[in-house]
């Protein structure tokens, strides 16, 4: 057999997810330029609740975000992880700079089109701000931080993020943060809330066909970067939720037995007709769940912000003394 170098994380991804008995792909893989496009028509379409939920919070609470921000220190850094467009943060961003606050902001996301857009949009909309964007993975990029002591760092983690996390993944995330986090340093994490599945299903499935878009373009990424041959018409959108666990997971279904050939991989991938590529993982919380893991990563929660419907919370965290 011909021997191949795998390049990029993306390749081994791809070759380690799609080679094992239950495939998978992992999600981090979906906002190329194409996928971060797609993202936003999710984020604007009225069924995605999540963006209204944050936008409603930061718009109503945003002096009593920023007292909490301030409140040990007035100089602070916000680190943005998996800041994509910054369009719920611009809203707390504009505040603390009308409110003439001391601090600088520190996007980091994976995908450059995004970082660049972002940097971009801030020098209009947000003059006078002090960016300094950064591309990459954040679990890379956190640990060489110069989390120097004096500088208050609050890491901001937004939009349901974290719910993409299984719960090993979400402890392992905390602890890697913790090693790097002085006592004076604080977490703001968005949590989706349990609620009614019919809304959390309509918003992960919806009418317009955006989610089935963005998760079929994982494949046609593949095809893109890695010389593959999938059919996108042969595999369809699937969201199951569980209201037990809160665990919403997406997944692709092969409609028929088929192989793809991937070229930069030198591999060819059976599926059986109904067999399923699991891509997304969005945990839904409740305030017990939220505590919980506050507690066992070594937090202690500060704050929970949410809005009118309790759909959404913000939850500030400090390292537990
Ligand atoms: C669901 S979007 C949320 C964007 C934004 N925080 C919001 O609330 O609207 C997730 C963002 O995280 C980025 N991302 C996902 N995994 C990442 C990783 N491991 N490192 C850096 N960025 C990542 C994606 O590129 C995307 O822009």
């Amino acid at each position: 057999m011909e021997q191949i170098t795998i390049q990029t994380d993306f390749a081994k991804d791809t070759l380690e997810g799609l080679s094992s008995r239950a495939k998978y792909l992992s999600s981090k893989y979906f906002y190329d330029e194409r996928g971060s496009k797609i993202f936003q028509d999710i984020m604007h379409m009225p069924e995605y609740y999540l963006t209204d939920c944050e936008l409603e919070i930061f718009n109503t609470q945003k002096q009593g975000i920023y007292n909490e921000f301030a409140r040990q220190q007035a100089h602070f850094e916000l680190i943005e992880l998996g800041a994509g467009d910054g369009l719920k943060t611009k809203i707390l961003l504009s505040h603390f700079l009308n409110y003439k606050a001391d601090f600088k902001y520190t996007p980091i996301d994976i995908s450059e089109e995004a970082v660049k857009n972002l940097v971009t949009d801030l020098e209009n909309e947000v003059p006078g701000l002090h960016v300094n964007g950064q591309i990459g993975d954040y679990f890379d990029l956190i640990d060489d931080f110069n989390f120097n002591g004096h500088i208050k760092k609050i890491i901001l983690f937004l939009g349901s993020n974290i719910g993409n996390f299984n719960e090993q993944k979400s402890l392992d995330f905390f602890n890697q943060l913790r090693t790097v986090l002085n006592p004076q340093d604080q977490v703001f994490i968005g949590f989706d809330m349990k609620k009614d599945p019919d809304v959390i299903m309509k918003a992960y499935n919806d009418p317009h066909g955006h989610t089935a878009a963005f998760n079929l373009n994982l494949l046609r990424r593949i095809n893109d970067e890695l010389d593959a041959d999938f059919e996108t018409k042969n595999f369809k959108h699937q969201e199951v939720y569980d209201p037990q666990t809160g665990a919403a997971k997406s997944y692709l279904v092969s409609q028929i037995k088929q192989k793809v050939i991937i070229r930069n991989l030198n591999q060819t991938i059976w599926f059986k007709a109904g067999e399923r590529i699991f891509t997304e993982m969005s945990q839904k919380y409740d305030l017990n769940m939220i505590n919980d893991l506050a507690t066992k990563s070594g937090f202690s929660i500060v704050r929970n912000f949410s809005d009118r419907r309790q759909y959404f919370v913000n939850s500030l965290w400090n390292l537990k003394s």
